[in-house]
């Protein structure tokens, strides 16, 4: 089986043709992705309406690049998957379209996949993982534990109440007037910085329900810099270190959490794993690599380039999907909003 993925829903534009490989997990035969961070930065943020256009621009090429690198053609393609949220809306339109007019060309089925789906099944493309498994979504715009108990059957058990994790990097980052997307940046000042030196808040530590907040961090690391500014390279350094001190201590206790929540829904994981943009953060993948040594559970983590988004993580969805006859048909929506667990009230407005 062989799938073209699509993935426009936030500042990436991205296509990638997967296939099935052996032992459970995909082969990726080819994955494009264009960042448009350069058009965004001098924003120090997405704007939806640059992301849009610049998805129409590139779409049509990257999708035959895609094609070509991996030596084939749209006929030779089982399916056509697309994220279709949730995201920014003119963006997620842009993928869609494109790929309903391909279905409509070649015949071929239709996937419409959650892009957070996408980010949730990347370990079973990587390293076939077997369900149920523990997962730690943490991108720029979410920041959850699922039990993901099979391909459409995700059970949120925690989420954060007010920032994203990616999003607290990114502040904190604007804060201290390091470059956008601020997460890389944060991750590399905070190697020579003193975690110590600031005594910063540790949120919801010990609560019972494996939620997560970011934003009194943040106000917190925000006080501590304006008392000491204006600010050395070091202090920047030391905030830097002191704030991802305080995250990963979070991350640690809410997984802990978490883990028994996720007993009481789907018994004993296989695997704890990690995605989203964030989990390219070296000290965060120790700190869960620590996590899983002494709970004795396997970790598995995907490599840098598909934490972040792209769309060999939206192929892969779309041919899990499309081996249980999941498909959709061209009436099939562009989401805003769209919740992984679809008996809760979650709602992400970005991916
Ligand atoms: O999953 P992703 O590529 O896009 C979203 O769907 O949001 O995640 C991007 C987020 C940004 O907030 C970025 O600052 C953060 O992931 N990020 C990091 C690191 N690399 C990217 N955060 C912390 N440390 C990093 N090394
Ligand atoms: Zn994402």
């Amino acid at each position: 089986m062989r799938i073209l993925g699509i993935e426009t829903t936030c500042d990436e534009t991205a296509a990638a043709v997967v296939g099935d490989g052996f032992d459970g997990r995909g082969e990726i035969l080819s994955n494009e992705v264009l960042s448009q961070i350069a058009q965004h930065a001098t924003y120090g943020g997405v704007v939806p309406e640059i992301a849009a256009r610049a998805h129409v621009e590139v779409i049509d090429r990257l999708i035959k690049r895609a094609l070509d690198s991996a030596g084939t053609k749209l006929d030779a393609i089982d399916g056509i998957a697309v994220a279709a949220g949730p995201g920014l809306i003119g963006g997620v339109l842009v993928g869609l379209t494109t790929a309903k007019a391909l279905c409509l060309v070649t015949r071929k089925p239709l996937l419409a996949v959650n892009h957070l789906e996408g980010h949730a099944l990347t370990a079973r493309l990587t390293d076939g993982i077997a369900f149920p498994y523990l997962l730690l979504l943490v991108s720029g715009g979410h920041t959850q534990l699922v039990a993901v108990r099979g391909v459409n059957d995700y059970v949120r058990l925690g989420t954060t109440i007010d920032d994203a994790i990616g999003e607290a990097f990114d502040k904190v980052a604007k804060l201290l007037g390091l470059p956008y997307p601020g997460g890389p940046h944060v991750e590399k000042e905070a190697l020579s910085g003193n975690p110590e030196r600031f005594a910063l808040p540790r949120p919801l530590l010990g609560r019972p329900e494996p939620n997560f907040s970011l934003s009194g961090l943040k106000t917190a690391l925000r006080l501590e810099a304006e008392a000491i500014a204006p600010l050395s390279a070091s202090d920047v350094a030391d905030l830097c270190a002191s704030f991802q001190a305080a995250v990963v201590d979070v991350i640690a206790d809410r997984i802990r959490v978490g883990l028994r929540a996720f007993a009481e829904v789907a018994g004993h994981p296989t695997a704890l794993v990690v995605a989203g943009g964030v989990a390219a953060n070296q000290t965060i993948r120790n700190t869960l690599q620590r996590f899983a040594t002494e709970t004795g559970l396997r970790l598995v983590a995907p490599p840098v380039a598909l934490c972040g988004d792209n769309a060999a993580m939206i192929a892969w969805a779309g041919l899990e999907r499309l081996r249980l006859g999941l498909v959709d048909d061209l009436s099939a929506p562009a989401r805003a909003r769209w919740p992984l667990d679809t008996r809760g009230d979650e709602a992400g407005a970005r991916a």
